[in-house]
């Protein structure tokens, strides 16, 4: 067994505790052995190691957990981005262009797609991703999409409730007994979650709740696309279903509100979409000052948002929803753990899987400070090295 330590760290992100709040160390030391944090704590009390790593005095976070991304498709929509930029609105339908592509594409095209987002992902400092089906929309195309999504992570979400495909327009009840029988026989081996665009145009109230009940009964564990267009349903569906997570919140009521913070269930914000519909964020200010535990995530998809960068969705949480620094990258690395039930990930503490990203800059704030600048050094998923390198400059060490 052979331990890493890494030193000089200007500010160590550790989220210690189990409440809710962010944590730092400054002047650290890390020591990472057997792929997980063996200890952490100020570098003048650091232990002996087998090999060291010099941070240069430059901050080291938790690897981001992107816990809503949509990263199995084929094709890409900026024709549709660009239209709207120039005054055309977001509608659900859009999600049907890449229905289409997606049927149409390899599984090596998918393969390949899906692994560059992955990489380009890991790149930045996402270390977890969750990662839905959901433009397949044919028992075999559904069962295709969570197979190769299970080849990059266990988060898997069956998403055969995203819309209803063409081909049942007339006969939705016929595509809701799809989703909760066959399809979701297909799916649920390759899945761990069940999900559902609840919206006008998509899913209605009744749907969305026997979709998420057949996907409990078949053991998966409910989230939901809630409130994202508009006001509706969705949030107080997921409540009664018992998500883990509803995501968008972009319409809230002081009942909703009240849901979210008494069942404990994430509110997971995805900036990204409302950046790249021209829509108004949710307000994140009112969800944290009620209680509610609030995710960061990108929500990764061709149509609604197509960053895959987490650095990204802080500094938009930062300075379009007024949230401060700290509790930006707690919503982007526990607060995403959280919203998809997992204590390994998130945080930097005894015990916690060693995923790492070094910041080329001495504090979490610059992720806001500097957007849209690469400030990922270096990333380490499981105490390995995946990208990027350690020393200033770019050299081995
Ligand atoms: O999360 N809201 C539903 N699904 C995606 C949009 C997908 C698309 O436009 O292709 C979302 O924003
Ligand atoms: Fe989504």
């Amino acid at each position: 067994m052979s331990a890493t330590l890494i030193t000089r760290i200007s500010e160590l992100v550790t989220n210690e505790g189990d409440l809710e709040g962010f944590a730092a160390i400054t002047n650290a030391a890390l020591v990472i052995e057997d792929g997980v944090v063996a200890w952490t704590g100020p570098s003048s009390r650091a232990p002996a190691a087998d090999s060291f790593v010099d941070a240069g005095r430059r901050a080291v976070l938790p690897g981001f957990v992107d816990s809503h991304a949509h990263l199995v498709f084929g094709g890409e929509r900026s024709a549709e981005f660009a239209a709207r930029m120039a005054g055309r609105p977001y509608a659900a339908g859009g999600i049907l262009t890449t229905v289409k592509a997606t049927r149409a594409a390899s599984d090596a095209a998918l393969r390949a797609n899906l692994r560059r987002l992955a990489d380009e992902m890991l790149s930045q400092g996402t270390t977890t991703f969750e990662c839905k089906s959901g433009y397949g929309l044919t028992v075999p195309d559904e069962e295709r999409g969570l197979m190769l999504a299970a080849e990059i992570t266990g988060d898997t979400t069956y998403l055969g409730a995203h819309v209803v495909p063409p081909e049942f327009a007339a006969d939705v009840a016929g595509y809701v007994d799809l989703v909760c029988g066959p399809m979701l026989r297909a799916c649920a081996p390759h899945a761990r979650w069940v999900d559902v665009f609840c919206e006008d145009g998509a899913f209605g109230a009744d749907e969305a709740a026997a979709i998420l009940a057949a996907g409990r009964a078949a053991g998966l564990s409910a989230r939901v696309h809630a409130n994202q267009l508009g006001p509706g349903p969705g949030v107080q569906v997921a409540a009664r279903a018992g998500a883990a997570s509803a995501d968008h919140c972009t319409y809230l009521t002081p009942a909703d509100v009240d849901a979210i913070v008494s069942t404990g269930m994430v509110a997971t914000l995805l900036p990204g979409a409302e950046f790249s519909t021209r829509h108004h964020y949710p307000d994140a200010r009112r969800l944290l000052d009620a209680g509610a535990t609030v995710a960061l995530a990108t929500d990764c998809n061709p149509g609604s948002s197509f960053t895959s960068s987490m650095a990204f969705c802080v500094a938009l949480g930062v300075r379009e929803m007024r949230m401060s620094t700290e509790e930006a990258v707690w919503s982007a690395t526990v607060g995403g753990a959280r919203a998809l039930r997992r204590s390994d990930v998130g945080k930097l503490t005894p015990g916690a899987r060693a995923d790492l990203i070094l910041l080329e800059a001495p504090s979490h704030a610059y992720l806001a400070y500097r957007p849209g600048v690469p400030l990922i050094a270096a990333v380490w998923r499981a105490g390995e090295l995946v990208s990027g390198a350690p020393l200033p400059g770019g050299g081995a060490n």
